[in-house]
């Protein structure tokens, strides 16, 4: 037998073991974390990748040099040696990764329990997922369509659906969790850096799915605390308009703009849904008149479809998330912004 160069299989562990480590730390694979929980689980997943970069490595070494050194000889049609096993080797590769797998479960154990964690005075918020936009209601009872936290403190999500099941996952905060209708769940989120962070639903719910996307805010704690006193900013406002209008308010907190394209709100570009910009001409054709065909289109959406557009895609549950007021100033906001 060909005596084993330990040299050459020790070199080609640290070649192999060299590249996937490139490939690991030259290749941004995770986006930087902006909550501990982030933190914590970016850990793991490295605690995880060191363990099996040298897992990598030994068996690349091994498998390798055992093809090139112990390849047969062309015409050499002899039997191999007969080997009965190495009990000495086999317990090594029983013993070793079995320590190391434990190891990874014990610290993934840790960390859920940690992230599961929400402190002693959690910020509370709930999280209500709808088609196809996301609102979020603060303890102080008020409805926002983007998602304001403050930096360093507790928050505890309540998350649900009106509707049908989505999925509430921020890259950065490195956690998702499915928002069920008639159900709640939690997910708990201690940002540790400010910024703005898209918030996107990873459930398909629907046609407007990938456009069912807000915003995570993370502040100053005193910056949140002047905004939740009841300063808050007006949503991005109507092209040309002075003042904040109640119906522009209720349009984009519905996410109305997700699906509709409407001229003087410059971030409803949606296109699932007919266009809002000639509802006149559309009353017309439906044989109805303008305020009461915007409000039938609004809570019964399938009482007449446009041309070219499908039933069954916009929520019929407007008429009852919306209050009376709320409709009839969006009916004549839209009456009043469209052609
Ligand atoms: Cu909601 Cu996908």
């Amino acid at each position: 037998m060909r005596r084993t160069n330990y040299f050459q299989l020790v070199l080609i562990g640290l070649i192999a073991g060299a590249i996937a480590t490139a490939v690991a730390i030259f290749v941004p694979w995770l986006p930087t974390p902006a909550s501990r929980q982030a933190g914590r689980i970016f850990f793991v997943y490295w605690f995880a990748t060191v363990i099996s970069l040298f897992i990598f490595a030994v068996v690349a070494a091994i498998m390798t040099y055992a093809l090139i050194k112990f390849r047969v000889k062309p015409g050499d049609m002899s039997d191999g040696p007969p080997v009965h096993g190495n009990t000495k080797i086999e317990i090594i590769w029983t013993v070793i990764p079995a320590i190391l797998v434990t190891a990874i479960s014990v610290v993934s154990a840790i960390v859920l329990s940690e992230d599961s964690n929400a402190g002693t005075n959690p910020l509370v918020v709930r999280v209500y997922a709808q088609q196809f936009a996301w609102s979020f209601q603060y303890p102080n009872g008020k409805i926002y369509p983007v998602l304001r936290l403050p930096l360093d403190r507790g928050v505890k999500l309540d998350i649900t659906s009106k509707d049908v099941i989505h999925s509430f996952w921020v890259a950065s905060f490195a956690q998702k969790q499915d928002a069920v209708p008639g159900q709640w769940n939690n997910l708990v989120i201690t940002p540790d850096r400010l910024g703005h962070y898209a918030v996107i639903c990873t459930e398909l719910c629907g046609l407007g799915h990938s456009l069912m996307r807000s915003w995570a805010i993370v502040m100053k704690p005193a910056a949140f605390r002047t905004w939740y006193r009841g300063s808050p900013k007006p949503p991005p406002q109507p092209s040309g308009g002075a003042g904040i209008s109640a119906g522009a308010t209720i349009f984009t907190q519905n996410g109305c703009g997700a699906c509709h394209t409407l001229n003087s709100i410059p971030t409803a570009t949606g296109t699932i849904g007919p266009s809002l910009n000639d509802l006149t001409a559309s009353a017309q054709k439906a044989g109805q008149p303008l305020l009461t065909y915007i409000k039938t289109s609004i809570v019964d959406p399938n009482a007449y479809i446009t041309p070219g557009y499908q039933p069954g895609v916009m929520p019929s549950s407007f008429g009852n998330s919306m209050s009376a007021t709320e409709i009839n100033t969006l009916v004549h906001y839209l009456a009043a912004h469209t052609n």
